[in-house]
């Protein structure tokens, strides 16, 4: 198949343009800027170029992303692209529905002038927190926050346009190509003995790479409608943090739970995210691997770039 890909020089982009140029002929789409240091750093190894290309789109030009996705003529249209930061979306509400509302109509509109299916990548912060047990996709949807509410409309607006897209809501996203929770812990390493992090918000953390496989299974099946995609097992930011330096070997640093309420960010968060995958899991037979093991295989992958 062809496949275009918004946010490809992105965090999750990067690793599906990866996972895509397997089996198929993917043309990334982001900011011209991402893009020319994306492929002046060579972030994506050196992959049959036949296969995998990049072209400068900014998705919030209606006529030319239209134009770009028609020119183009994929079978699937991936979008990735968005604005991710959370407490930057609640201090700039009007950017974050411009570009997660606006940006996603206008990637909707390009899909349906081509013919092509829709994917879109969503967010566990559509939900409110309130269960205490893993949503499923029919559960209703009440945004805490600016992020989440502009994810919701971009939902919407692509529903409005593509009855049939596919929506893959997924969580708390770690991958080498953006910056990510996991390495804002790992650069506290030798600068403090004591970190506090949260421990009243619960949800699953979710490798990129693992992603980026689950999504191109859902497209491989041909899905349509609402699924979620994360990595097995759940905990909270603080659990999480311990994990990360257990396992780099820094477990001398004590690490502290806080509350949401004494960090004091601009957004709120959900207090429960976990989303169940037995939709997914029914229909592709694959099951994510747990969020540890996404874990170690990311350190791992790590230590080796370094080097
Ligand atoms: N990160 C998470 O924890 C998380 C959790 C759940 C769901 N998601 C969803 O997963 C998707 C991928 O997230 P991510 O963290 O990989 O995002 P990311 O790293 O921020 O990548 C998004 C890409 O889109 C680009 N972009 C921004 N404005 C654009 C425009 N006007 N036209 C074209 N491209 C533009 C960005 O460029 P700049 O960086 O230069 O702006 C960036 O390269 C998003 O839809 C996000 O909502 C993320």
């Amino acid at each position: 198949m062809r496949i275009a890909v918004t946010g490809a020089a992105g965090m999750l982009g990067t690793d599906l343009m990866a996972r895509l140029s397997g089996a198929h002929e993917v043309i990334g789409l982001d900011l011209p800027q991402r893009i020319e240091s994306h492929v002046v750093a060579q972030v994506i190894a050196p992959v049959d170029s036949n296969k995998i290309s990049f072209r400068a789109c900014d998705i919030l030009d209606e006529i030319n992303t239209r134009e770009f996705v028609a020119k183009i003529a994929p079978d699937w249209v991936i979008h990735c692209a968005a604005f991710t930061n959370v407490d930057g979306c609640e201090k700039e509400p009007e950017k974050a529905f411009r570009l997660n509302a606006e940006g996603t109509r206008n990637v909707a509109k390009g899909a349906w002038g081509a013919k092509a299916k829709m994917l879109y990548v969503s967010t566990d912060y559509v939900y409110d927190g309130k269960k205490s047990e893993p949503y499923v996709e029919t559960d209703g949807t009440g945004p805490l926050n600016v992020y989440g509410q502009s994810k919701l409309k971009g939902e919407m607006e692509v529903l409005n346009i593509l009855p049939d897209a596919l929506i893959v809501r997924t969580s708390w996203l770690f991958g080498k190509n953006g910056p990510n929770f996991i390495e804002a812990i790992l650069a506290q390493v030798g600068k403090k003995d004591e970190l506090s992090v949260v421990s009243d918000q619960v949800g699953s953390p979710t490798y990129t790479v693992d992603l980026s496989d689950a999504l191109a299974r859902l497209i491989e099946v041909d899905a349509s409608g609402v699924f979620h995609a994360a990595n097995e097992g759940y905990c909270s930011w603080f659990q999480y943090a311990r994990e990360i330096l257990r396992l780099y070997g820094a477990d001398g640093i004590n690490v502290k739970p806080m509350t949401t309420e004494e960090l004091g960010r601009p957004a709120l968060r959900p207090a429960y995210s976990v989303l169940s995958k037995e939709k997914y899991k029914r229909t592709t037979r694959h099951n994510m691997r747990h969020w540890e093991e996404a874990l170690k295989d990311y350190l791992i992958h790590r230590e080796v770039s370094i080097k």
